[in-house]
């Protein structure tokens, strides 16, 4: 029997019918068909499917839809600005390379806004430890963590 949860989706108030095992990616991507989240894995490791859970950066296949009632989730579609003006992180990104295939992307850039606003001054080594949990098979993460610490001064500086 279905279950209703209601949540903010990109500042948009949603409801929708899951079923008390979907998880909260399925909604998103399935429901919602908010794709630009992935799934990479299904053991919580590629960080692929991240998103924003009341400002904090969670990976939304280890949690059930239902866990996210009255929450309010962001996801990669509502970072930029509604003109289409990147976020920082996002242009930090496109201008400094940090990405090759896309797929592992979206989670990359919601990680980093979330690490970014946590740690302003990361140092590279702590930029590579917060990568821990988010995989990517082409680019070697070089560019990744040179696009993380240029959006992360971007934000800090008000960008
Ligand atoms: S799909 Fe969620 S961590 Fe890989
Ligand atoms: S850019 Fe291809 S998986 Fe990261």
């Amino acid at each position: 029997m279905g279950v209703k949860v209601s949540m903010t989706v990109n500042g948009k108030q949603v409801s929708s019918e899951v079923e008390e095992r979907t998880l909260l990616v399925t909604l998103i991507r399935e429901q919602l068909r908010l794709t630009g989240t992935h799934v990479g894995c299904d053991t919580a490791q590629c960080g692929a499917c991240t998103i924003a859970m009341n400002g904090k950066a969670v990976k939304s296949c280890s949690m059930l839809a239902m866990q996210a009632e009255g929450a309010d989730i962001m996801t990669i579609e509502g970072v930029a600005k509604p003109d289409g003006t990147l976020h920082p992180m996002q242009a930090a990104f496109k201008e400094n390379h940090g990405l090759q295939c896309g797929f592992c992307t979206p989670g990359m850039v919601m990680n980093a806004i979330d690490f970014a606003k946590r740690h302003p001054n990361a140092s590279e080594q702590e930029v590579r430890e917060a990568l821990d949990g988010n995989l990517c098979r082409c680019t070697g993460y070089h560019n990744i963590v040179k696009s993380i610490m240029a959006g992360s001064k971007a934000m800090a500086a008000g960008k």
